[in-house]
């Protein structure tokens, strides 16, 4: 047994995490090197044997941070070696504040206020013991029928990568060994977004050309902002499981991008590879995840029970082992887990204080989407109001609007929309409050006839619908993706009253609104707002705030349409309006009145509901005067391209301006538009602006047939705008 001055001597930090992890491997047995391999659910009594055995290198799932501390304790003073706990958690959208769900978060377009809410939510955490989250998740999806949609960062590439790079920047701070501090995890590598039929733990199959140029993308944008740790994904990728997977682990991650963390599993993901068939009992499922580079299993057991026979046998080398254990301690010098492992509370600001609160309220706000305000309707002038109707259960459900992946937040730190409305409008206006359902998915009219009184004695109804939280998140996939329950019979119950509708939609994934679109004014995108959801919706309801959020993922007009993304090929028959056929019934009979053979569907057509980028204002934005620097680009050479922007409307908002480019020849078929920069741009009424955007030739870079990152001279498109479906246009070539 090292005395405890000897442990501190050793650990002291003197040199490099890389020298002092190699340092102390050479004093690890075996069994100490499996150790720090292993991650167990909870904490309590039952683990301080296996903790002060050197059993066990991390734990989740346990928040109570004088068990935490006791757990480290023992790691730290009673364990052999003294190496320190990693504690993780889910922090996926807030600890105690909630913020919104990452696809909210995703529609702010807002790199600094998804930093921000990572921030803190990394400082609540923390304040608890916690130093490692299970964030952020960066798979790429273009599948609303998929629940975890609602934990993703949307359908793009680019916009993903910024935004998930922002978040890591959030959760590590500067250094991860700073006190609010905690160690990343970009997840789940990889193609996880793209399992079919929107099934979760379903196969992905992704060739790897699309692979590389879109599902990586935000991942290599990870390991390039230094995130400490990946996880591996359930799904299996063309037909090898990713928790086995040598490519993604060993030659992408390691090889091609450096990456110098380590890969945890996710549950229980590498005893499942006997369940997938790809590993014939446990002890192959230890070999295949071991050998392929992950480094840490969670949950189960398999390496604990399974390597030392593995090692024994020489089936795998103990310098296999010794890899995997030099990543997880790099990572755990790089926390300062050695110096300080302990926390005391009384050092962090209190949980759900005011700042956090502001700071909800201001990231809810720029993540509503305002997708439609005929009139218009909205802003409210409470001034001009007498009676508003408030209808729906989502009015005033602090628990629903957290949304899914909320592990610590409590609804009773909800500040709902119900209560918002009242504080906002309730001494000037009557409001007449009426859920009108009993629940978003009950199907009896109970309650129906409550919201159709309200809305017949109001000036305006306020419907707050869409899916309670459990309709979203692991496991909870959807084949239908419409209004659940009552809801749209209740709009349109509402809608015969004449009362105009303002309809607030909370919900975890795009859902398809076409059949009641027309019977309702306006729509405002709330996605699950968080904590603070209920004075973000109500700012922007009576105008002290307009929105100015943007779609983060393109919203289908029908289920049948999925997938549907902006960034498509154009394949050899491209649809456009004049290229669809029409069957039309004439004496009831069907007769065809024009035809078109390209791709679209005859009951959908092609176009999705709401584009990619799409979200309007309380303003109005001009855009004119597009330029580039020059329309023959050098390789190696930077384009500027420049337009102006004036907001022409009566009301200061945000403008989330876009810059879109298409590749028109490519070694391998190239989208129709790609995004290639954004820019979050406040302008009073009147102001105008000259945006400006850099493009070098390596921002044009695609992985062609022979899997090279190459850009290709030739001849290109660009676009900047409001959406996918941008204002202006000009053209350059790209010239070696
Ligand atoms: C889950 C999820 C993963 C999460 C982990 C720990 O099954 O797939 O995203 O981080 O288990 O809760």
């Amino acid at each position: 047994m090292l005395h405890n001055l000897q442990i501190e001597e050793m650990h002291a930090e003197v040199e490099s995490p890389e020298k002092r992890a190699r340092a102390l491997l050479g004093q690890m047995t075996l069994e100490e090197k499996i150790g720090q391999l292993s991650q167990v659910n909870g904490s309590g009594h039952h683990l301080h044997d296996d903790i002060r055995a050197g059993r066990i290198g991390s734990i989740l799932n346990e928040v109570n941070v004088d068990e935490i501390n006791e757990a480290q304790r023992i790691a730290l003073k009673e364990s052999r070696l003294g190496i320190p706990l990693l504690i993780g958690r889910d922090v996926i959208h807030g600890f105690k504040t909630i913020f919104p769900i990452p696809l909210g978060q995703a529609a702010t377009w807002d790199t600094e206020s998804v930093r921000a809410a990572a921030a803190v939510a990394a400082l609540e955490a923390a304040s608890k013991g916690v130093n490692w989250t299970f964030a952020p998740m960066i798979d790429i999806t273009r599948d609303p029928r998929w629940g975890r949609i609602a934990e993703s960062l949307g359908e793009d590439p680019l916009l993903c990568s910024k935004l998930g790079a922002a978040m890591i920047e959030g959760f590590q701070g500067s250094r991860l060994s700073d006190a609010g501090s905690i160690a990343a995890c970009a997840k789940h590598f990889a193609g996880y977004g793209a399992v079919e039929s929107g099934l979760d733990y379903a196969t992905a199959n992704i060739p790897e050309n699309e692979l590389r140029n879109v599902y990586l993308t935000p991942f290599k944008a990870a390991a390039d902002a230094g995130v400490a740790t990946f996880m591996a994904s359930f799904s299996d990728l063309n037909g090898v499981p990713a928790s086995g997977n040598e490519f993604l682990m060993k030659q992408v991650l390691r090889d091609e991008w450096g990456f110098g963390g380590f890969v945890v599993s996710d549950w229980d993901s590498i005893k499942e590879l006997t369940v997938h068939g790809f590993a014939a009992d446990d002890r192959q499922a230890a070999y295949e995840a071991a050998s392929a580079g992950v480094d840490m299993e969670m949950a189960s057991s398999l390496y604990r029970e399974q390597l030392p026979a593995l090692i024994e046998s020489g089936k795998l080398s103990e310098s296999r082992i010794d890899e995997m254990v030099l990543n997880v301690l790099r990572i755990k010098y790089e926390s300062g887990l050695f110096e300080n492992a302990y926390t005391d509370p009384h050092r962090f600001p209190a949980l759900v204080n005011a700042d956090h609160r502001k700071l909800a309220k201001a990231v809810a706000i720029k993540s509503c989407v305002l997708l439609k305000n005929d009139g218009p309707v909205l802003p409210l002038s409470v001034e001009h109001l007498s009676d508003i109707a408030v209808i729906g259960p989502l009015a005033d459900d602090g628990y629903e609007q957290l949304g899914t992946w909320v592990f610590d937040g409590e609804s009773h730190h909800s500040h709902t929309c119900l209560r918002a409305i009242y504080e906002m409008a309730g001494d000037k206006a009557r409001v007449h409050w009426a859920p009108g359902m009993r629940g978003l998915r009950c199907r009896e009219s109970v309650g129906l006839n409550d919201a159709v009184a309200a809305a017949e004695q109001s000036d305006v109804a306020l419907l707050f619908m869409g899916e309670e939280s459990i309709l979203s998140g692991e496991a909870h996939c959807r084949a239908d993706i419409d209004l659940p329950g009552q809801q749209e019979a209740l709009i349109e119950a509402v809608a015969a009253t004449g009362t105009p509708i303002v309809l607030v939609v909370m919900a975890g994934r795009p859902l398809t609104l076409g059949k009641i679109l027309d019977k309702v004014a306006a729509v405002l995108y709330a996605w699950h707002p968080g904590t603070m959801g209920g004075p973000a919706i109500a700012d922007i309801l009576f105008g002290k705030e307009s929105p100015s959020g943007k779609l983060p993922v393109s919203f289908p007009r029908v289920v049948g349409q999925i997938p549907i993304y902006y960034s498509r090929k154009n394949t050899g028959r491209p649809p456009s309006h004049d290229s669809i056929t029409h069957i039309d019934e004439i004496d009831g009979k069907a007769e065809q009145t024009s035809l078109g053979m390209s791709a679209f569907h005859l009951d959908a057509g092609f176009t999705p509901q709401f584009h990619f980028g799409y979200g309007l204002s309380y303003t109005k934005f001009a855009y004119r005067d597009m330029s580039l620097s020059t329309h023959q680009l050098r390789m190696g050479e930077t384009l500027t391209l420049r337009c102006v922007v004036e907001n022409i409307g009566e009301r200061t908002s945000e403008e989330v301006v876009q810059l879109y480019i298409r590749d028109l020849v490519g070694n391998v078929t190239r989208p129709v538009r790609e995004l290639k920069g954004f820019q979050r741009l406040p302008l009073q009424p009147g102001e105008s602006r000259e945006v400006t955007f850099a493009l070098h030739t390596d921002d044009l870079a695609f992985y062609d047939r022979r899997m090279e990152l190459v850009t290709e001279a030739g001849g290109f498109h660009a676009w900047i705008g409001s959406s996918s479906d941008p204002e202006l246009w000009a053209e350059f070539e790209v010239v070696d």
